[in-house]
């Protein structure tokens, strides 16, 4: 965690093996592409445990690929009270997501800063990003086109929001 970047950006679902992993790779992608990695910290946990020190789902990895977008480095890790602190900006992929993240928030202290990640999507149907870990294939790539026009709509309105521009 890099805490001279004002903007520090957490995605969170169960396992850290296939959406906030792959949120954080398309996030990062688009950031890199504004110039803005010096304004903007990404990363992402799960809330369980049962895949920390993994990499990411290799179905997950193989569509992020297929899309242009490197998962290579990710470990998976579990979500943490400081990271409610440390974090300014969290999303949660799913209703349990989110209620998990908010009970870690022991003292009431930061929950304007937990929301759902389709929130922000354009297309948000329930709100959710489906869980794919125990479905086929098109749920993967079905996860993909969600995260990918949710993460450009996060980034605008950060952005926006935000008055961040790219260095000269
Ligand atoms: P994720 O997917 O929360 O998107 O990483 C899952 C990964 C693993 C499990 C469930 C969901 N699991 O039950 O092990």
């Amino acid at each position: 965690m890099d805490e001279s970047r004002p903007v520090r950006v957490l995605f969170v679902c169960l396992g850290n093996i296939c959406r906030s992993p792959l949120a954080e790779g398309v996030f990062r992608k688009l950031v890199k592409e504004r110039r803005l990695d010096s304004a903007i910290e990404v990363s992402s946990v799960g809330t369980g445990n049962w895949h920390v020190g993994e990499p990411p789902d290799r179905r997950m990895y193989a569509v992020a690929q297929s899309h242009g977008v490197s998962l290579d480095g990710k470990v998976a890790r579990q979500l943490r009270e400081s990271d409610l602190e440390n974090y300014t900006h969290i999303f949660a992929m799913d209703k349990a997501n989110l209620h998990d993240t908010l009970y870690l928030d022991t003292r009431d202290r930061f929950g304007h800063k937990v929301r759902l990640f389709r929130e922000m999507d354009p297309e948000p149907d329930d709100y959710q990003v489906p869980d794919p870990y125990y479905g086929g294939p098109n749920g993967f790539e079905e996860v993909y086109e969600i995260v990918d026009r949710t993460c450009s709509s996060i980034l605008n309105r950060l952005t926006q929001d935000l008055n961040l521009a790219a260095p000269k």
